[in-house]
């Protein structure tokens, strides 16, 4: 009886324990983190132990330097046990990282998944330039129309023949229009975001803004004008009544 009892309580716990490895890396391995583009943006180690020797940051392409501190010329820099701030960020931020931590016998790894945004205000007519077509971008997306439309892809470009896009990763709308206002979604190859940016019309050049400062303009200069004349006229009575008054003596 006892002997079923433990199978039974073994099976259980091994059940749990296929269980548990079945969910775990099924769990999103990232850690989400958003920052403004221009601003900074912590990466979290949330490691209590003094016993860190050594971080190490890197992306998919790349090994990325980490200051030991602030002082240091880099924009990136550890903070505390091993939290790693990035200053002044770039849309090319966006993306994957992670983080090696070593410790005297041990090493960890964390996951980040880094997305950057922006918010921008634009005149009608102006260039609009976006430097949003990083190497890990696959497609960018934007509900300018009221619904989700797809303006670029990395395999066939822009779609649209308002926009061009330049070796340098410039998404580029060459003359803004007011109905080019809304979000525009940069997405990596699994349609993950990687950067949004908030496009607002901003106040302009519309002739019917630049009116009233030519006509306030104009009507200073009148007021001057009128005030200066009306000046010089009660002048002008003045010393003719003060020669008749003299004259008079
Ligand atoms: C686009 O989507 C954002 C949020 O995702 C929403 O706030 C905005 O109103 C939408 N704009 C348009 C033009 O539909």
């Amino acid at each position: 009886m006892s002997k079923c009892l433990n199978l039974l309580l073994l099976l259980l716990l091994m059940f749990c324990l296929v269980y548990q490895s079945e969910i775990l890396p099924a769990e999103n391995p990232f850690i989400s983190v958003s920052g403004k583009k221009r601003g900074n943006i912590r990466l979290r180690c949330e490691h209590e132990d003094d016993n860190i020797v050594h971080i190490e940051l890197f992306t998919r392409s790349r090994v990325i330097n980490v200051c030991e501190t602030e002082e240091c010329r880099g924009r990136v820099f550890k903070e505390g046990n091993c939290d790693v701030v990035i200053k002044n960020l770039f849309f090319s931020d966006a993306g994957k990282y992670t983080l090696r931590i070593y410790y005297n016998n041990d090493q960890t790894e964390l996951k980040y998944r880094l997305h950057i945004h922006d918010e921008i205000s634009v005149k009608t007519g102006e260039e609009l330039k976006m430097s949003v077509l990083v190497s890990d971008a696959d497609k960018v997306k934007t509900n300018s129309s009221g619904e989700w439309k797809e303006i670029w892809t990395r395999d066939h470009g822009v779609q649209s023949d308002r926009m061009n896009d330049d070796n340098d990763g410039n998404l580029i709308i060459k003359s803004f229009l007011d109905s080019d206002a809304g979000t525009y979604r940069v997405l990596d190859t699994e349609g993950e975001i990687l950067i949004t940016v908030t496009i607002t019309a901003g106040e302009n050049t519309d002739p019917h803004h630049s009116a009233p400062k030519l006509w306030s303009w104009v009507e200073t200069f009148l007021f001057g004008f009128v005030t200066s004349v009306f000046f010089a006229y009660i002048v002008i009575i003045a010393v003719q009544f003060l020669l008749i008054f003299a004259g008079r003596i």
